[in-house]
């Protein structure tokens, strides 16, 4: 089993839901930078207060913003890990590599979850978190497409990319991304 991840697609994929089954399972560190801006914002520190402007817009916060966050929880790392929601750019991708190769763990497999925009704006109106309303949601599908998915050829052409369908049962899913990691 691989233990050095990268959950990639679309918002309402799954990443998260998966992520943390996969994480609990095999006892991996779970890195969400959406979680862990959430956690800033909720307890109003001076980042969380920068973050949450543009997380209600659906649009991304700075790269800088999340790396600072990111670096710190990966320099610490002594087990496999998961990261849910980074990188989400091109630029955010470069950095993340030359980090894992200061600390000599290269990423070994990224998992991209597919599922269709009808099913994706469904499951999140069905959420309610607060950027989950229809025009925010268009908008993070938007930035997803041109900001986030140019990362897929980026792996691609590493050969790191393992491709799974986010339709159907959550145990459905878990056991077709266990499938491909194995
Ligand atoms: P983030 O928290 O990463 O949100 P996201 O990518 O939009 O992803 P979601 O959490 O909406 O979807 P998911 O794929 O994780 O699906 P989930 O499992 O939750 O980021 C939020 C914001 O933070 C960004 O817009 C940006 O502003 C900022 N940000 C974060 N990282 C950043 C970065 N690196 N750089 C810059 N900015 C950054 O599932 C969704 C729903 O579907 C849930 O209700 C779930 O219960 C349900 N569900 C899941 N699986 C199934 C299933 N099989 N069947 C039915 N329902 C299901």
């Amino acid at each position: 089993m691989q233990t050095r991840l990268l959950f990639l697609g679309p918002p309402g994929a799954g990443k998260g839901t998966q992520a943390q089954l996969l994480c609990k399972k095999y006892d991996l560190m779970h890195l969400s930078t959406g979680d862990m801006l959430r956690s800033e914002v909720s307890a109003g520190s001076p980042l969380g207060i920068e973050a949450a402007e543009l997380m209600n817009k659906g649009e991304l916060v700075s790269d800088s913003l999340v790396l600072s966050i990111v670096e710190n929880r990966l320099n610490e790392a002594s087990q496999g890990w998961l990261l849910d929601g980074f990188p989400r750019t091109v630029d955010q991708a470069e950095a993340l590599s030359v980090l894992l190769g200061k600390i000599q763990q290269p990423i070994q497999a990224v998992v991209v979850i597919t599922l269709d925009a009808e099913f994706l704006i469904k499951r999140l109106l069905g959420r309610g978190r607060t950027d989950d309303n229809e025009t925010v949601i268009r908008h993070r599908l938007e930035v997803y497409k041109e900001k986030t998915a140019p990362l897929i050829a980026h792996y691609t052409k590493e050969g790191l990319v393992k491709t799974v369908k986010g339709d159907g049962d959550v145990l459905e899913i878990a056991s077709r991304i266990e499938a491909v990691l194995s």
